[in-house]
């Protein structure tokens, strides 16, 4: 083609109107696809604002039933449950107690929506332990693997007790799906299912959330959860957790792994798994701090983010914004 030719092909003909870009759009956010996680605080009287997640609190058990209630009404899907309890030990007793935060505000969603929305918990000790850690110490100090197995498969059982309708382990055991679906089905809980944190990083991005459940966790989680470098392992990771038996597998963060999002999505082992990704505390704080000084725009911030997230290929997307990002787009 000369200097002076015109093109023949404009693929800016199909971006000329509103229409025509709605029409060939590729990829769709719908309510329905997102899930909000939320933070309830034992013995909490007034709900608590976590200052490095505006807009995000730490519940007490009536503010939380009455967010459930309003998500439920924005049309989101599901809520996931984090405790924060009052006491903390050193095997995290308070994460299988039926009393526990976490198990008494699973029964209060449950009571609250029933069957109208997805029920998810987290599944792991490190809001319970006073440590800080995901599992159970041995003792030179480094975490347990097979010790904290025992403990995930207790607090599953309570979980689904509580009436949960996914149990979400998320510490990065090795053999912690296979460990909570034998408990699940030998306690008569074959119909509670399991969403899998099976590619986990060592992020900095969870930042904020160490300040959302009061975490005393020092140091940090890099020999269980993966090295950020790595993707093969993490499609690795995500296979071995559907042959032990989860229903869903999850991408955690999300943002800076969307390539780690699209090669599970693509995986040919996968096929047919649902792949949900967790848009975690410190995306969402990046871009609250931003248009907070008035850098971006908010709310186009939010939804390009979460499109981002499903054109990388998650079917389902955990994210503080749920309930807003659910109002946007009916709007
Ligand atoms: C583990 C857990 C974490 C998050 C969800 N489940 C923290 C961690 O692994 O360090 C992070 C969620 C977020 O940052 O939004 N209980």
């Amino acid at each position: 083609m000369s200097h002076l030719e015109r093109p023949v092909i404009r693929p800016r003909r199909l971006r000329r109107t509103a229409a025509l870009r709605e029409m060939v759009r590729e990829t769709w956010l719908r309510p329905e696809q997102l899930v909000l996680p939320m933070f309830v605080r034992e013995g909490a009287t007034e709900p608590r604002p976590i200052s490095s997640m505006p807009g995000v609190v730490q519940h007490t058990r009536e503010s939380l039933r009455k967010a459930v209630a309003e998500a439920a009404d924005a049309g989101i899907k599901g809520v996931m449950l984090f405790g924060v309890p009052e006491t903390k030990d050193a095997v995290g007793s308070g994460a299988n107690d039926p009393d526990g935060i976490l198990n008494v505000a699973i029964g209060d969603a449950v009571a609250e929506v029933g069957d109208a929305m997805v029920v998810m918990a987290d599944l792991c000790l490190d809001e319970f332990t006073d440590h800080g850690h995901c599992g159970v110490l041995a003792a030179d100090g480094s975490v347990d693997n097979d010790a904290t197995l025992e403990r995930y498969a207790e607090m599953a059982v309570a979980q689904a007790q509580a009436g949960v309708d996914l149990v979400g382990p998320s510490g990065m055991m090795d053999g912690q799906v296979a460990v909570v679906r034998t408990a699940l089905d030998a306690a008569g809980h074959s119909e509670t299912g399991i969403l899998a944190y099976g590619a986990k990083y060592a992020s900095v991005f969870f930042g904020p959330f160490r300040e959302a459940v009061d975490s005393s966790l020092e140091g940090d989680r890099r020999t269980y959860q993966q090295d950020p470098a790595n993707v093969l392992e993490g499609v690795r990771e995500a296979v071995l957790d559907v042959e032990q038996g989860a229903d869903i597998v999850m991408v955690k963060p999300a943002l800076a792994y969307l390539d780690v999002i699209r090669q599970v999505r693509d995986a040919p082992e996968l096929t047919g798994v649902p792949v949900a990704a967790y848009n975690i505390s410190g995306e969402y704080a990046m871009v609250e701090a931003a248009a907070a000084n008035g850098w971006i725009d908010r709310e186009g911030a939010i939804l390009e983010t979460l499109t981002s997230i499903r054109r990388a290929g998650a079917d389902v997307i955990l994210t503080y914004w749920a309930v807003e990002a659910a109002r946007l787009l009916k709007a």
